[in-house]
């Protein structure tokens, strides 16, 4: 299977894909990797890979709109089965998911529906739970609200800071996507209102 990933930053998660993917019996391999913006760690590691990368920057467009009519169109030039955003800090919109909507994966920081937006283990640490995590979704129309394809659980403790806290956090996270990227390419799935069901 193909898989397009969307990065804006570091890409630690994009590297657990890519290493995964590094052995046939993954069943999936990046083929590309876009950006919205230049400089990150994200497209060096695609670059040091051997993966095509590209760019799409919202100011470089008009409106809104045609920055994800293009940004559409360069993720379909390569075919994917499957598009992750991988820390991808920006909402796609109707042509995008138009195109990829059954089949555009996010991962977040935190339990949702609990803490969504950009700052979740902050969010999670500041209201004081004990217990938070990471959740993979297929994203739809709003922020971090998609149907829930897999959650993995991460203890708080007392002495976390949002640095420590946010580093547990993504250890649990990137192997939840590796193991639940591998499963859904290699079984399939149907997403019924919020019910993703893997057969
Ligand atoms: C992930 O923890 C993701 O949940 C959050 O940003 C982080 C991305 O990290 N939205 P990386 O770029 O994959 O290292």
């Amino acid at each position: 299977a193909r898989i397009v990933v969307l990065v804006s930053g570091s890409g630690s998660n994009l590297q657990a894909l890519l290493d995964a993917g590094a052995d046939p019996g993954y069943g999936a391999r990046v083929v590309a990797v876009g950006a919205d913006r230049d400089g990150i760690a994200g497209l060096d590691r695609a670059a040091a890979a051997g993966v095509s990368t590209f760019v799409e920057r919202v100011k470089d467009y008009p409106t809104r709109s045609d920055w994800d009519a293009a940004l559409t169109a360069r993720v379909t030039e390569h075919t994917p089965d499957l598009v992750v955003s991988a820390g991808f800090l920006k909402l796609v919109g109707p042509h995008f998911l138009a195109a990829f909507g059954d089949r555009y994966l996010n991962t977040h920081n935190t339990l949702l529906p609990a803490f969504p937006g950009i700052h979740g283990p902050r969010d999670a640490l500041a209201y004081g739970v004990k217990v938070t995590g990471a959740t993979l979704f297929f994203v739809d129309a709003g922020t971090d609200t998609g149907p829930i394809v897999a959650q993995v659980t991460v203890p708080v403790w007392d002495d976390d800071d949002e640095q420590t806290l946010t580093e547990r956090i993504k250890e649990a996270e990137r192997r939840q996507l590796v193991e639940q990227v591998g499963r859904l390419v290699r079984e399939g799935w149907t997403i019924t209102g919020r019910k993703v069901t893997v057969p």
